[in-house]
């Protein structure tokens, strides 16, 4: 089968990828020793930070931002953790604080609602906190948290470190990772990356890092103190997915071609071409004013059989992703990030339009 021969995903994750940056993962690997390793991963990691308006520093993982949610938790919480929850993917790093045996509280709001900054601030109050996990765009809900409102009530704690949950915000929606405070900003590169699912990102500040230090027991492979050692070097600890790497370094140029504020109003402009259809035929999941930029989850308000509707597209040669968990059937999601286009989600949409009139008829 060749490469054009698969369906389009419009699904939030893998996401689709471009021609040009699926070859470049065909490249011949080096040693993660090398100096041309080191060249190659300085350009990665500067291409990464430039993307988040940070000068902390950049960790790459081979693993998903699972890992990161992971060592985001384990390296920072000294005392307890507070984990906002508004879906399935923020209950998830509420899981994984608990069976990381990390003391923490749920602090959640019915599915298709934001984690809202007073909540934060009432939690905060209470002194027993020094960690916040956000997930800034909820990819099972289509929700996207207030994250700069919350990041403000944060800085008014300056002892609570912020850790961010960007998989289906990074490199899609601007967010300056320096100036709202955020001590580790992680995400996957299946999503807004545009690259096939292996490796993970996150930055971390001098505080999230000398948390750290003092924590122990926190394993090997996502030590951040271990991470920092060879970052220090250009390396990562353990072998990295170079192919991984060489599409990062070809994605990266395309990204500063299109222009970083140009990426984000492409955004920008595909969300509401895919939430006005929404509005129009069915209606939001969302809650009104906090839809993400990335991912519409529609509300199945018609009581179409979702499923058939999937199924169909498909041989077509689309796929669009049932709801998530609880939500199957009952939504369904439309992702427009990455290397997408308007023309793409313009296709998308007038595919679906024919489709649901075949359903009717
Ligand atoms: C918001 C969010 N967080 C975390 C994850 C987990 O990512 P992964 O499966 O790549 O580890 C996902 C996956 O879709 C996600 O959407």
């Amino acid at each position: 089968m060749s490469l054009t021969s698969k369906p389009k995903l419009f699904i939030p994750g893998p996401t689709h990828v471009e021609h040009e940056v699926l070859t470049a993962m065909s490249e011949y690997p080096i040693g993660h020793r090398s100096a041309a390793f080191s060249e190659l991963y300085d350009d990665v990691i500067a291409g990464v930070a430039k993307i988040l308006y940070t000068q902390n520093r950049i960790y790459l993982g081979t693993c998903t931002a699972t890992g990161f949610m992971e060592a985001a938790v384990r390296n920072t919480v000294q005392k307890r953790c507070a984990n906002f929850i508004c879906g399935a993917f923020s209950k998830r790093w509420h899981q994984i604080t608990k069976m990381c045996g990390i003391p923490c509280d749920p602090f959640e709001v019915e599915m298709g609602m934001a984690n809202k900054p007073e909540a934060v601030e009432d939690a905060l109050r209470t002194g027993k906190y020094d960690t916040v996990t956000v997930v800034h765009s909820e990819t099972s809900t289509g929700v996207l948290n207030p994250l700069n409102e919350i990041a403000a009530v944060v800085k008014q704690f300056p002892h609570v470190v912020l850790l961010i949950d960007m998989v289906t915000s990074m490199a899609s929606i601007k967010t300056e990772v320096d100036k709202l405070g955020i001590d580790v900003a992680l995400a996957g590169v299946q999503k807004g990356w545009g690259i096939p699912p292996g490796i993970a990102f996150c930055s971390v500040s001098d505080r999230a890092l000398a948390r750290s230090e003092n924590i122990q027991n926190k394993g090997f492979y996502f030590d951040f103190q271990v991470m920092e050692k060879y970052a220090k070097r250009s390396q990562t600890p353990t072998t990295p997915s170079i192919s991984h790497m060489y599409a990062m370094q070809t994605q990266l140029k395309r990204i500063f071609n299109e222009g970083l504020e140009a990426r984000f109003e492409r955004h920008g402009k595909m969300a509401k071409q895919v939430r006005k259809w929404a509005r129009d035929k069915f209606s939001l999941f969302a809650e009104n004013g906090y839809e993400s930029e990335t991912v519409t989850c529609i509300k199945n308000s018609r009581g179409i059989d979702i499923s058939d509707l999937l199924a169909r597209l498909l041989k077509k040669g689309y796929v669009v992703s049932d709801g998530y968990g609880p939500l199957k059937g009952k939504t369904f999601r439309i992702a427009h990030m990455g290397d997408l286009l308007l023309n793409d989600i313009k296709e998308i949409l007038s595919v679906l339009d024919e489709t649901l009139l075949e359903m009717d008829a």
